[in-house]
């Protein structure tokens, strides 16, 4: 098969497994921060790690005690996370799948973790929208991407600013939510310049059917 007769789809799966096996790993080797700072102190149960890269946050939310599911569509990315799981003898269900079709299972997780997932607006919608349905009762949904600022006033990340979010925008589209973080957090640099980042973390309080 030439690269013209893949689908839009396969051509995006296919240059993420080229930025993958170029890159590894795909962002660090430690969790992200954030993750740490705003999920470190919950007490584990099931999460649901989505476009979960080579693990970095799924095998460190497995490390403490959480059952993990990481989705991602890059075949390189989660073979990458499962030799990683498997080293540090942990154990995460590895599922390749494309966020654009899989639909995870509703209320079902204490846990939805969304790091750095950056589609057309469209698109990000509707996954993010699968994401808070499959977040239970009681149960966290956590997001951070490149800030719309990150454009003007930060660094790196995607140039489009269709894939970029702002927190006031993420927390209004969740709707049985209560929102107890929603703000741009620049993160930390040697220079002090670093890339300004959106996050939203909120606890599902009712449920509402998607
Ligand atoms: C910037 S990386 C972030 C990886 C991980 N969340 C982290 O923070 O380390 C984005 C990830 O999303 C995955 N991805 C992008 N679009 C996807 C889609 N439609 N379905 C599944 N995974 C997707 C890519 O393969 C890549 O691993």
């Amino acid at each position: 098969m030439s690269d013209h007769d893949l689908t839009p789809a396969q051509s995006r799966q296919a240059l993420w497994d080229q930025r993958h096996a170029a890159q590894e790993p795909i962002e660090s080797s430690e969790p992200d921060p954030t993750l740490v700072d705003e999920i470190g102190s919950l007490r584990p149960g099931r999460a649901l790690d989505l476009g979960a890269g080579d693990g970095r946050n799924a095998t460190w939310l497995a490390r403490q005690g959480w059952q993990v599911t990481a989705v991602d569509f890059s075949g390189v990315a989660i073979e990458r996370g499962r030799a990683r799981a498997e080293a540090g003898g942990l154990e995460v269900d590895w599922q390749l799948a494309d966020l654009l079709e899989w639909t995870p299972e509703a209320r079902a997780y204490d846990l939805v973790t969304l790091f750095f997932i950056h589609l057309p607006r469209e698109e990000r919608r509707a996954v993010y929208a699968r994401a808070a349905n499959a977040v239970a009762i009681g149960g966290t949904l956590l997001v951070v991407a490149h800030d719309r600022t990150n454009l003007a006033n930060g660094v790196g990340g995607p140039q489009d600013p269709d894939v970029l979010v702002s927190p006031a925008e993420i927390a209004a589209e969740l709707t049985g939510y209560r929102v107890e973080r929603a703000e741009t957090m620049r993160r930390r640099a040697p220079d002090g310049r670093g890339p300004i980042d959106a996050i939203v973390r909120a606890v599902r309080v009712a449920s509402v059917h998607v």
